[in-house]
This record gives structure tokens, sequence and C-alpha cells, in this order.
């Protein structure tokens, strides 16, 4: 690396691990580091992250990519943040110290609690106010929970406080990932846009939290963190040259992983549209300063905000279980890696009948159903783990397919040519079964992790490491496109696009109370 370079790095905080990259003004990678944390699971259906070990490795991740790149801290522009979103935690202000493991986005644990809402009537209101479908899947009764079930924390008074009158006076902190890292990178206690426009309590129209629902779901406004934009030219702070880094670093941009990836693959106007497959899959669609109502199961969400510029919203199909089918194969011990699936998948000509529904965690867009479980039918006694391994990834395209149809209801825009990203992406045979399923182009970029891309992007323009969004649209290139209906032919799709949402339909309202 040469010594008088300057670079923009990344932090990604994904719900399976943490990633660091480093990028240069041509948007390639210089430097990339990745540790995985613990998912731990203290009931069915409960999912919870160490927010600790999230910090902990996000410093290890950063400071071995600098390490091995040859990096010096000082030769960073600026930092931003993309994380999986949803995922709730608390904080205590005093120490800085998480009161509770975070609550992942794939937790179901409050599903009874969206259920009484829906009794209570307030469901369209939620949805006209956030953009979003009730769900357990958001922020707003997590933090309930949380505020609920969290033992008390012992202080000097006699008594232990209660935790939410705690939080009034702003003691304890709510926050999703970004805020937590640009707490401990910064102190400053910030979230973004779009993070918030994910927690349920966020008014995506007027742009603000919203009393009516802090007071539904009893979460105090004073623990809520200022909302800034993705790409902010004041910066949410700067790391401190006696931390970790041993450097003052702006950070400068935050977006949730999703649109963190939009941003990256250059999606800036409306009617571009990217699909991200990794833990789960989301589908977004920029539909400008148009915050459009979904008539078809998908959720309104803000897209990205730059200083001084209006919010650009999206639509999206949020696909819980995609990439992490794939993971279960492993867990299943069908296969040691997730590599091996492009090769199993080619060696049969079919699934033989076979259909998976991965609803581990209930089933999220176009179908909203909580109750929603894995499903896997259509075996005989010649199934083989082949036809297992590509049902899992017809599943993955069949799935987009239902957010795609939705989209194209709901916007009137056929998307012609889909641009994809994440780990699932270097699997060709996927590639082409999600172009043959959809019956669109899809086309892959150089760099696959737009993610971390995006996020670097927006940091980047705060600071004028970069100047105009057209440098970075000229730094996208593509690797290779898959054009639609060149492997499975188009005649059977639909047909057995019908038997997909047959067995779709077995898999709802499994999981009982
Ligand atoms: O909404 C959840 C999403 O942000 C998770 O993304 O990449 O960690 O699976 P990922």
């Amino acid at each position: 690396m040469k010594q008088n370079e300057t670079y923009v790095g990344s932090i990604d905080q994904g719900t399976t691990g943490t990633r660091f990259m480093v990028f240069d003004h041509g948007g390639a990678v210089v430097a990339n580091a990745y540790e995985k944390h613990e998912q731990i699971y203290p009931e069915p259906g409960w999912v919870e992250h160490d927010p600790t070990e999230i910090w902990e490795n996000t410093k290890s991740v950063i400071q071995s990519a600098l390490a091995e790149a040859g990096i010096q801290a000082d030769q960073l522009a600026a930092i931003g943040v993309t994380n999986q979103r949803e995922t709730t935690l608390l904080w205590d202000a005093d120490t800085g110290k998480p009161i509770h493991n975070a609550i992942v986005w794939q937790d179901r644990r409050t599903t009874n609690r969206i259920e009484r809402l829906e009794k209570d009537g307030r469901t369209d209101d939620v949805r006209a106010k956030t953009g979003l479908e009730p769900d357990a899947y958001f922020s707003a009764t997590k933090a309930e929970w949380l505020l609920d079930n969290s033992e008390p924390i012992k202080t000097q008074r006699a008594r232990p406080a209660d935790l939410r009158d705690r939080a009034e006076t702003g003691e304890i902190l709510f926050g999703t990932i970004d805020s937590w890292l640009i707490y401990n990178l910064t102190g400053e206690h910030i979230t973004d846009v779009t993070n918030a426009s994910r927690t349920m309590l966020f008014d995506i129209h007027e742009m603000e939290w919203d009393d009516e629902l802090c007071e539904e779901f009893r979460v105090p406004r004073e623990m809520l963190p200022e909302v800034r934009p993705s790409s902010d030219d004041d910066t949410y702070g700067s790391t401190d040259s006696d931390g970790f880094l041993g450097a003052e670093v702006p950070v400068a941009g935050a977006l949730g992983d999703q649109q963190a990836a939009l941003f990256g693959q250059t999606c800036f106007d409306a009617g571009d549209a990217k699909n991200t497959y990794g833990t789960g899959s989301f589908f977004l669609l920029n539909t400008g300063e148009e915050a459009v109502t979904s008539e078809h199961g998908l959720l309104t969400t803000v897209g990205f905000q730059r200083s001084g510029e209006p919010v650009q919203y999206a639509l999206e199909g949020a696909i819980f279980v995609t990439g992490a089918a794939i993971e279960w194969l492993v867990d299943m011990d069908l296969i040691d890696d997730a590599i091996e699936t492009e090769n199993l998948a080619r060696s049969v000509d079919s699934t033989d009948g076979v259909f998976m529904v991965p609803a581990f965690t209930g089933l999220g867009a176009p179908h909203w159903n909580q109750r929603a479980r894995g499903t896997l039918v259509g075996m005989t006694r010649g199934t083989r783990k082949e036809h297992v391994v590509r049902a899992t990834l017809e599943s993955i395209a069949f799935q987009t397919r239902d957010v795609a149809e939705a989209m194209e209801a709901d916007s009137g825009i056929e998307v012609e040519s889909l641009r994809v990203d994440g780990g699932a992406v270097k699997n060709n045979f996927l590639c082409q079964l999600q172009a043959d399923i959809l019956g669109t182009d899809i086309v892959r970029p150089v760099v696959d992790e737009t993610t971390a891309l995006g996020s670097a992007y927006a940091a980047g323009l705060a600071v004028d490491y970069w100047e105009t969004v057209d440098e970075l649209r000229n730094n996208w290139q593509v690797d290779r496109e898959f054009d639609a209906g060149t492997e499975l032919g188009t005649a059977d799709v639909d047909e057995k696009y019908g038997r997909w949402q047959d067995a779709v339909s077995r898999s709802l309202d499994w999981a009982q109370e």
C-alpha cells in the first residue's frame, strides 16, 4: 500500500459475523477481514447475540484488516457502518455495558404481542405511519420485551431501579446495532434514517420518532437515538486518537445492510432494484421521493438520505431465510460446505417433486405469517440428498419470485434486469436458476460485497472522498450476466411455481401458541 494514499473503511456487522473492508477511490477492495460470532438460542424461536462480543469482533477485524494490508488508521478518510437491521439492544449510559443480550431480527418471542396489536385493531395505523407490516421482526416489541424482562440493574440506590424509569431519564439507551457501534466508536447516541425506519417507532413520512407508537410499545422517547442522514456531512463523530485505532477517523455514514447494498449497487434512481442473498434475501426497489404504499405484502422503507437532500424511499420484499437454509443443510450434515451445493444441485435434472419451504422463523414478505414453519414436501423412498439440496436452492429463487411479483403489482414497474449480491451469488447455478424462475436477466457485479461498499460510499461522500454519485456509478462493473430461460427453459417454470405456492400454503400457521 502506498503510504500517502487514502482509503475509506466499512464495518459490515451482519447476522452471522462482522466484516471490515477497506476500499480505494476506484471502489476496489484493498483489505478485508471477517469474524463470526455466537448464535444464542435460549428457547425455540428465540435468537440472541452478545453485543460485547460484537464490539470486540469489530475492533479485531478492523485491526487485522489494516495490519494485513499494511494500512495505517490515519490513511482512512472516513469509516461507514452497515448492520443487520432491527436487532435490538439496551445499554447503560453510565457504564456503556449492555443490559441483556441483543434480540436478533429473526427472534419470534414477541409473536403474541403482535397478535394482540392486531386484535386491538392497531395494525392499519402502524402500517400507515411506519410503512411496516406489524411483525415480531421489527425492533419495537423487542425493546418492550427487554424493558419488561431484563434483570433490574444494581445501582447505588437502596432498591434496584426499574429499567423503564431509568430509560425515561436517558440512563438506559435503546439502539439497533448501528447505534451500538457508533456509540462505541464515537461516544455519540445516533442512528441513521434507514435503521430508524425498521424500528416500528419511526414515522417515515414525518421522519421522526412517533409519540403514539412509543406509547403503544411503552418505549420512552428519551432512550431513543438522534436520527441523522445516512451520509452525513456533519459526521456522527470521530474515533478517539487514544482509543483502539490510535487515530481520529470520522464516522460519517450508516445504513441498514439492505439499504447499503442498494447504495453500493448504485441504485440511486427510481426504478433501480437489487436483491441481496445473505442469511435472508432482501429485494429493494428504489421508488425515489415517493413512499409507495404496498397492497401486496411488501414494506415501504427509507432507502437512504444524503445531507441536505430529500429522503429516497424503497419498496422491500424481506425474505427471512435463504442463505440460512443452506447453513441448515450444513447443520444437518447433508453437506460440509455451502460451496458443494452448486455441483450437487447440477448432478440431478430436477428435485424429483420435492419442495422445501424454509419458513424456519415464520414467513416474511409477501405472506407475513408468523406461525409458518419449515416444510419439506413431496419426498419418496427415492429422494436423495441431491434433490433436497436442489430444492433448497430452488426455494431461494421461488421466494424471490414471490416478492418480485408483488413488487411489480405494487409499483407497475417490471424489473428487466436485477442486480444481485451477497455470499450466495458466487453460486452460478443459483444465479441461473434465479434468472429462469424470475424470467428476468440477473447481473452480478465484480464487487459482490456491495453492502460494505455502500456504507463506504455513504461515508466517503460525506467527507468529499468521492464528490458525486457519478463517480460511484463509474466504479460499478459487471462480473457476469445470466440470461433468463437458458438453463431451465421457460416451459415448466410456471407450473413448478404453482406447485411451490401449494407447498408454501402447507407451511402456514403450523406453530402453536
Ligand atoms: O433485516 C435483516 C437483515 O438486515 C439481515 O441481513 O445480511 O445479516 O442477513 P443479513
